[in-house]
C-alpha cells in the first residue's frame, strides 16, 4: 500500500513498538450557522469509527494554506449559498490551483435548502475539475438537506454524513 508507512519507537529499553499510520484526511469548511460544521464533525466521525486514519476538521479561516501539504485527503464543505458555495470555499479552490498537489485526493459536500440538492457539490466538483484537475475525486460528493436558513439538519442527514466518512475511510484502506 503506496501511502501507508509506519514509525518504529523504541521504548523502554529494547522494546520495539510499530505505529501503522494511515493517511492523512483534512475536513475544511465554511458555516455561518453551524450546520455545516456539524455535517464535517459527522464525517469526521464515521471517517474514525473505521479507523487507520488521521482526521483533522478545520473552518477555512483558520488553515494556513501551506498546511495542505500534510494531507493525503481534502473534503471541502459548503453551505449553499446562493445557488453554489460560498466565496471563501470558491477561492479556496483557486488557491489550491496555485499549489503543487501530487497525489493528493479530495471530495466535497454541502448544506442546502429546498430544491438545491448537490448544487454546491457540483459546482465545487466542476471547479476542481477545471482549475485543480491533479485532485483525484475519492467520492461523491455528499449534499445535506437543512429545514431552514440557520438550521436544523434534517432528520437521518447525519447518518449519511457518517456513511460517507466511513466509506472514505474503508475506500483509503482498500488503495
Ligand atoms: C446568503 C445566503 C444565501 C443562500 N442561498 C441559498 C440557495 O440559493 N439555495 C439553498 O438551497 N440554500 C441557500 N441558503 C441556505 C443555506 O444553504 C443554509 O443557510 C445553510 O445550509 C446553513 O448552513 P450553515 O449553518 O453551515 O451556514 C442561503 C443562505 C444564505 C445565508
Amino acid at each position: 500500500m503506496k501511502y501507508l508507512f509506519f514509525i518504529n519507537l523504541k521504548v523502554e529499553g529494547n522494546t520495539k513498538v510499530d505505529y501503522a499510520m494511515g493517511m492523512r484526511v483534512i475536513i475544511i469548511y465554511e458555516s455561518k450557522y453551524g450546520n455545516t460544521k456539524r455535517v464535517a464533525e459527522a464525517i469526521a466521525e464515521g471517517l474514525n469509527e473505521v479507523g487507520g486514519v488521521e482526521t483533522s476538521v478545520m473552518e477555512l479561516k483558520e488553515l494556513d494554506l501551506n498546511d495542505i501539504f500534510n494531507y493525503d485527503v481534502i473534503l471541502i464543505g459548503s453551505p449553499n449559498h446562493i445557488g453554489g458555495p460560498t466565496r471563501g470555499i470558491k477561492g479556496f479552490i483557486d488557491k489550491l490551483s496555485e499549489l503543487e498537489l501530487e497525489e493528493k485526493m479530495f471530495a466535497v459536500f454541502d448544506t442546502y435548502l429546498g430544491k438545491d440538492f448537490e448544487k454546491a457539490v457540483k459546482k465545487m466538483e466542476k471547479q476542481i475539475a477545471e482549475k485543480v484537475p491533479k485532485l483525484k475525486r475519492v467520492a461523491q460528493g455528499l449534499s445535506i438537506k437543512v429545514n431552514g436558513l440557520r438550521g436544523p439538519i434534517a432528520d437521518r442527514e447525519l447518518e449519511k454524513c457518517r456513511e460517507f466518512g466511513k466509506n472514505i475511510a474503508v475506500e483509503l484502506k482498500a488503495d
